[in-house]
């Protein structure tokens, strides 16, 4: 198991200065008082229940709450403490207190509490004073449990392993670290669980560095801009809403409509670009997850991917954290290897709903549609550790597709509007144009890209400047077209070129495309030479010349992949290329006995 559990401590250890700054006061033992005094921290949480630790040789005082605390140590606050010595010279108050500072030290400090309920994977367990939010605790039976819910008597923690094993009286300790996962090149290729162990049966994963799975976000001054492309390899993506490396994009639409499909599109296409990949499902079905891994398989994209896998059927606590573990997986390539990671979160929705189960069960009191109040901070602070590093910092970067599942294009629901305001854009999928056949169903009138486009190459905002108002124009002459038939040529010859516009945008899902030919496929159709191409062959024009491109003219192809520009010379080249090339395939009985088809 690749649990950290370094930082379990001897529970006669003398406490950490940081928890005893938890519970200023606890622990001190009067002279004279005839008992310990324990919890008289002001904090709520440091107080303890009473009934606490019965069995023992040593019965402690279980303090019920500051005012006795105080009533308990009187004599031990050194104001008191200097009063009483009046008269008696500052050396004697002197030696009292530094007498006190003795017996601090002797106090017996409990790091063990034990359960007082269990069931639906929360425990909650009285008696852990100091125990921190996040914190790692470790039952009797050897099941780790995560506290996620500091009460006055009591610590809700949701245990991530089987419950059954874990029962009412039982003993758990704290181990003063956070929940961590392995990290590393030896989870690369594999799909593992929430807490980073491997499910793909190819044996175990040992990972000699671990980190926590919550972890803070990096500042403003340890970032820097978007400044390189995060290529999806789909060309609606690439040309009107550009992602950087660094950049958060949400995907966002009804089921069924190609969400998953544009991530793995996006993760297959980071092929030879040095970025590591991390697909995170959470509540997914085991036998989708097995698919995709297939997928990724077959086009070669397990080599630099990891599969963080929880499903439907996992325990909703381990779909609630597998998300921050798959980010603390990419931050230490980030980090540590200075690396640019692409991670997906497929999909946030059932994030919030797991975390909504527990926190249900937790008693937190429900808001809006029965989510508790912090499912806004639950996403955005997984979300704000996507960042393009400053090159201080290695300038090393994660990239965050989150996805949001709708219900019938309800856009504005709770949980689909705070990671809108979260993210740095969102491609929306409409399922009207999934089902009549523009895949990728984006629609991209209100689909944006809020940084990306500072990182898109010349070559790309060249040829795509017009894409945009030319879809929009479109799409509103074609709601008038539907009316009337008598339109004038201008209006004609607009409609004519929206349309091979948007079937040029048409893209078979697991074929992405390299910027160079997204750049010849985009140049083409903001010309006028495809007007006299059937709209239907269009496809296969747009890909047989492509083909043709790549056999004829490489180092055009050569020259845009390397500079990301297109030179006036090159522009030249290809517009002479397209309509030599359109003469030839109009000619009947084209192609005959060549590969006519190539993958759009
Ligand atoms: N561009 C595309 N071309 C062809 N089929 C697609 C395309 N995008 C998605 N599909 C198909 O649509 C189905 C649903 O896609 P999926 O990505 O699983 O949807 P979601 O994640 O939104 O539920 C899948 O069977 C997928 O193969
Ligand atoms: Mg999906």
């Amino acid at each position: 198991m690749s649990l950290n559990m370094s930082g379990k401590t001897d529970k006669a250890k003398p406490m950490t200065p940081d928890a005893e700054t938890l519970a200023p006061g606890a622990g001190s033992k009067v002279p004279g008082a005839g008992s310990k005094v324990l919890g008289a921290g002001p904090d709520n949480k440091g107080l303890f229940a009473a009934g606490f630790d019965q069995g023992k040789e040593d019965p402690l005082i279980a303090s019920a709450g500051p005012d006795r605390a105080v009533a308990g140590i009187a004599g031990a606050r050194p104001d008191r403490a200097v009063a009483g010595m009046a008269g008696t010279g500052p050396d004697r108050a002197a030696s009292v207190i530094s007498e006190m500072e003795r017996y601090k030290i002797a106090v017996d400090e409990e790091e063990t509490g034990f359960v007082t309920q269990v069931g639906d994977g929360v425990a909650r367990v009285a008696g852990l004073r100091n125990c921190e939010s996040g914190e790692m605790l470790e039952f009797e039976c050897g099941i780790i449990g995560m506290a996620i819910n500091l009460e006055e008597n009591s610590v809700g923690c949701v245990l991530l392993g089987d419950e059954t094993s874990v029962h009412e009286g039982m003993r758990a300790n704290r181990t003063r670290s956070a929940v961590s996962v392995g990290v590393g090149d030896c989870l690369v290729g594999r799909v593992v669980d929430a807490l980073g162990r491997a499910v793909d049966g190819r044996g175990d994963i040992v990972s000699d560095k671990t980190r926590p799975i919550e972890f803070m976000a990096p500042g403003v001054n340890d970032r820097q801009g978007i400044n390189t492309p995060m290529q999806t390899g789909i060309v609606a993506i690439d040309s009107m809403i550009p992602i950087g490396r660094g950049q958060r994009e949400l995907i966002i639409g009804d089921r069924q409509t190609g969400k998953t499909t544009i991530a793995i599109d996006a993760i297959i296409n980071q092929k030879g670009k040095g970025v590591t990949c991390i697909y995170v499902a959470i509540g997914q079905k085991a036998s989708s997850i097995a698919s995709i891994a297939q997928t990724l398989e077959k086009h070669g994209a397990m080599e630099y991917t990891i599969i963080v896998a929880s499903t439907a059927g996992d325990p909703a606590c381990m779909q609630y954290i597998a998300p921050y573990a798959g980010c603390a997986m990419a931050e230490e390539f980030m980090y540590s290897q200075k690396k640019d990671v692409l991670i997906v979160y497929d999909d946030l929705t059932k994030h919030a709903v797991a975390y909504r189960s527990i926190s249900l069960i937790l008693k937190r009191p429900p808001g809006r549609e029965a989510y508790p109040g912090d499912v806004f901070y639950l996403h955005s602070r997984l979300l704000e550790r996507a960042a393009r590093l400053s090159d201080e910092l290695g300038g090393g970067s994660i990239t965050a597709l989150p996805i949001i599942e709708t219900q019938g294009g309800d856009f504005s629901a709770y949980v689909p509007t705070n990671v809108v305001s979260i993210t740095d854009g969102q491609i929306y999928l409409q399922p009207e144009l999934f089902f009549s056949g523009q895949r990728p169903a984006i629609n991209v009138g209100i689909s944006v890209s809020r940084v990306g486009g500072a990182a898109q190459t010349k070559a790309m905002k060249k040829v795509s400047g017009s894409l945009r108002i030319n879809l929009a124009q479109y799409r509103e002459l074609e709601v008038f077209a539907q009316f009337g038939s008598d339109l004038d040529v201008a209006t004609q010859n607009r409609l004519a070129h929206g349309e091979r516009i948007v079937e040029s945008l048409k893209q078979m899902n697991q074929s992405p495309l390299e910027l160079e030919d997204q750049v010849i496929l985009l140049y083409t159709v903001s010309g006028k030479e495809l007007m006299g191409i059937p709209t239907k062959q269009l496809r296969q024009f747009n890909s047989a010349f492509m083909l043709h491109m790549a056999e004829n003219l490489p180092q055009v192809l050569d020259n845009i992949r390397v500079t990301g520009q297109l030179s006036p010379d090159d522009e030249e080249c290809l517009k002479h290329a397209i309509e030599e090339f359109k003469e030839e395939w109009l000619k009947p009985g084209w192609g005959k006995g060549r590969q006519r088809v190539r993958a759009t």
